[in-house]
C-alpha cells in the first residue's frame, strides 16, 4: 500500500503576519515544484490570511490550523469555529496537541466531538495521540495510545477515515530535542495501525496515514520516515525556519 507521505508545519505560537509573509515566501522559493509528498503549513489564527495570501491559488502547500471550537457559532468568547477555518481556505486542522491536552485539559472526548465537527465541515483532522516520559517508564505507554486513539476517533463514518491523520507525538520528545528512535516510533505507529484496523478493518488501516511528531529535524527524518509505518511528521520548532523545514520535506522521499 502506498501512502502518500504528509509533513505538517504546527507553528504553534509564533510568527506575527509580517514574519509569517517572509516565512511562507521562503518556503515556496525553496520548496519549487515538488508534489512527491504533501504539505501542510499552520500558523497561528491571526496569520492564516497572510499565509494563504503569500501562498497564491495554486499552491501545492496546503493550509491547516491548529484547533477549532466545537460549536457553529455563538457566545464562546476567544473562540474560533470549522466555518471561520473553511472560510480561509484551510484544509487541515490538528486537533488534541498534548499542548492542547495538558495546557486546556482537552479530554479524548472533546478530541473526538472536535474531530467530527471538522469532518461535517470539510476539514480534515490531524489527531495527535502520544504518552508521557512517566507513563512510559511506567510501562504504560500501550495502554494510554490505544485508548487515546480509539477515543479520539470514536464513530468516525468510511468516508470519514479518508480524510483522517494521525500524529504520533510521544510527549517526551516535543521540544525537548529527544526523538524517538525510529524502531521505538515504528513499533507504536504499527500499534496504531493494529487498533484502527479492530476499529474499522483493514482496507482503511493500510491506507491511514500516521504521522510521527517531536523533535524531527531534517537529519533524523530520512530514518524516520523510512519506517514501514511513518507517513508523515508533524513539525514544530524546525517547521519555523524555511531552510529545514524543506530540508525535511525534500528529506522524506525515500531515496
Ligand atoms: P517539535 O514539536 O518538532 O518542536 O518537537 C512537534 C509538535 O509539537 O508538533
Amino acid at each position: 500500500m502506498i501512502r502518500k507521505k504528509i509533513i505538517a508545519g504546527n507553528w504553534k505560537m509564533n510568527k506575527t503576519t509580517t514574519e509569517t509573509k517572509t516565512l511562507v515566501l521562503a518556503i515556496k522559493d525553496k520548496l519549487g515544484k515538488f508534489d512527491q509528498v504533501e504539505v501542510v503549513i499552520c500558523p497561528p489564527f491571526t496569520a492564516l490570511q497572510t499565509a494563504q495570501e503569500a501562498l497564491g491559488s495554486h499552491s501545492d502547500v496546503a493550509l491547516g490550523a491548529q484547533n477549532l471550537h466545537q460549536a457553529a457559532g455563538g457566545a464562546y468568547t476567544g473562540e474560533i469555529s470549522a466555518a471561520m477555518l473553511r472560510d480561509l481556505f484551510c484544509r487541515y486542522v490538528i486537533l488534541g496537541h498534548s499542548e492542547r491536552r495538558q495546557y486546556f485539559a482537552e479530554s479524548d472526548a472533546l478530541v473526538n466531538e472536535k474531530a467530527r465537527v471538522a469532518l461535517k465541515s470539510n476539514l480534515r483532522p490531524i489527531i495527535c495521540v502520544g504518552e508521557t516520559l512517566a507513563e512510559r517508564e511506567a510501562g504504560h505507554m500501550a495502554t494510554v495510545v490505544t485508548a487515546q486513539t480509539k477515543g479520539s476517533c470514536a464513530g468516525f463514518s468510511k468516508e470519514d477515515w479518508n480524510n483522517v491523520v494521525i500524529a504520533y507525538e510521544p510527549v517526551w520528545a516535543i521540544g525537548t530535542g529527544k526523538t524517538a528512535t525510529p524502531a521505538q516510533a515504528q513499533e507504536v505507529h504499527a500499534l496504531i495501525r493494529k487498533t484502527i484496523k479492530q476499529i474499522t478493518g483493514k482496507p482503511i488501516a493500510d491506507k491511514l496515514r500516521i504521522q510521527y511528531g517531536g523533535s524531527v529535524k531534517p537529519d533524523n527524518a530520512r530514518e524516520l520516515l523510512n519506517q514501514p509505518d511513518i507517513d508523515g511528521a508533524l513539525v514544530g520548532g524546525a517547521s519555523l525556519d524555511a531552510e529545514s523545514f524543506v530540508a525535511i520535506i525534500k528529506n522524506s522521499v525515500a531515496t
